[in-house]
């Protein structure tokens, strides 16, 4: 069975995550939820450490969730929202950093998906695939 993805309410779910970000450090909270075949979504924020480097990002959080809970693929879409909460006018258009797209392209590649990103933002965000993100890419399939 595969849903419909419904982008508003993916949305909404990546909006709720954020609120339970963890980042005292940028202020800057991301949340991001993962659609699935079998509708299902999982949600994840970003979480910073004292040791800057160390910080994990919402993306990151969800996909880790999703394969340490047995999840190997069916990932249809992604919603990814940001910024620094009561300074709304700083809403730019939260795309996934460079690692978040490599990690979503585990979990996409093992299940044969290429998923939507949504973007959410003001001037209503973006809309890609994941494979416009991050063209050629190398992931589980390319090691036979
Ligand atoms: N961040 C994410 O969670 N996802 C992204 O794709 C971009 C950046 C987080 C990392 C850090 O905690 C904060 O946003 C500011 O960079």
């Amino acid at each position: 069975m595969s849903v419909a993805p419904d982008r508003e309410a993916l949305i909404a779910a990546a909006r709720e995550a954020a609120g339970l970000a963890y980042a005292p450090y940028s202020k800057f909270h991301v949340g991001a939820a993962l659609l699935f075949a079998d509708g299902s979504v999982v949600t994840g924020a970003n979480v910073e450490n004292a040791s800057y480097g160390l910080s994990l990002c919402a993306e990151t959080v969800a996909s880790a969730k999703v394969l340490s809970s047995g999840g190997r693929g069916g990932l249809i879409a992604v919603a990814v929202t940001g910024g620094v909460p009561g300074q709304p006018g700083r809403g730019a258009t939260v795309t996934p950093c460079g690692r978040c797209r490599q990690v979503l392209n585990e979990l996409a590649q093992l299940g044969g998906t290429d998923p939507l990103i949504w973007c959410d933002g003001e001037n209503g965000g973006l809309e890609l695939r994941l494979s416009e993100l991050l063209p050629h890419a190398f992931g589980p399939a390319n090691l036979g």
